[in-house]
């Protein structure tokens, strides 16, 4: 058994798990934080990524004890106030999802995107960085328009909020 200290969503949690126990495992059945996907056992879709310290990472591909001491951050720690984040709101204005199923990884993996390349972020690089995401629905083209969307407003407000 290994013991498993997280901050998660703001919140400090602990669990005793067995050593083989996957960090989405841990999000999903220990904390119930089902917004968390599993879309295959491969390792490709990304319907699982999370935060962990700041950095989008498939959390199929590690274990919980390996994440112990980390800050995380899953899509049920996005919205905030009751305001859905600016990339929740623009994959709902653009029409980013169908089945939704993908749509917590792709969000996930999109925040940390923004925040990695600031106002520098232009399609082909959204698409690259997309990569290890699969959605079945959308033929992705509303999801990258979602995603540059949701950048150009949050440098926009950041920009204002530096001046
Ligand atoms: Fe598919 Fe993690 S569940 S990449
Ligand atoms: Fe259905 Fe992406 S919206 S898999």
């Amino acid at each position: 058994m290994a013991k498993v200290e997280l901050t998660v969503n703001g919140r400090r949690v602990s669990g005793d798990v067995e050593d083989r126990t996957l960090l989405v495992q841990f999000l999903r059945e220990n904390l119930n934080l089902t917004g968390t996907h599993v879309g295959c056992d491969t390792s490709q879709c990304g319907a699982c990524v999370v935060h962990i310290d700041g950095k989008a990472v498939k959390s199929c591909t590690m274990l919980a004890a390996q994440a112990s001491g980390s800050e995380i951050k899953t899509i049920e720690g996005l919205a905030a106030g009751g305001a859905l984040h600016p990339v929740q709101e623009a994959f709902k204005a653009h029409h980013g999802l169908q089945c939704g199923f993908c749509t917590p990884g792709m969000i996930m993996a999109a925040t940390a995107m923004i925040e990695e390349h600031g106002g520098q972020l232009d399609e082909a690089t959204v698409r690259a960085e997309l990569e290890g995401n699969i959605c079945r629905c959308t033929g992705y083209h509303n999801i990258v328009k979602a995603i540059l969307a949701a950048a150009e407003q949050m440098n926009g407000a950041a920009k204002v909020a530096a001046e």
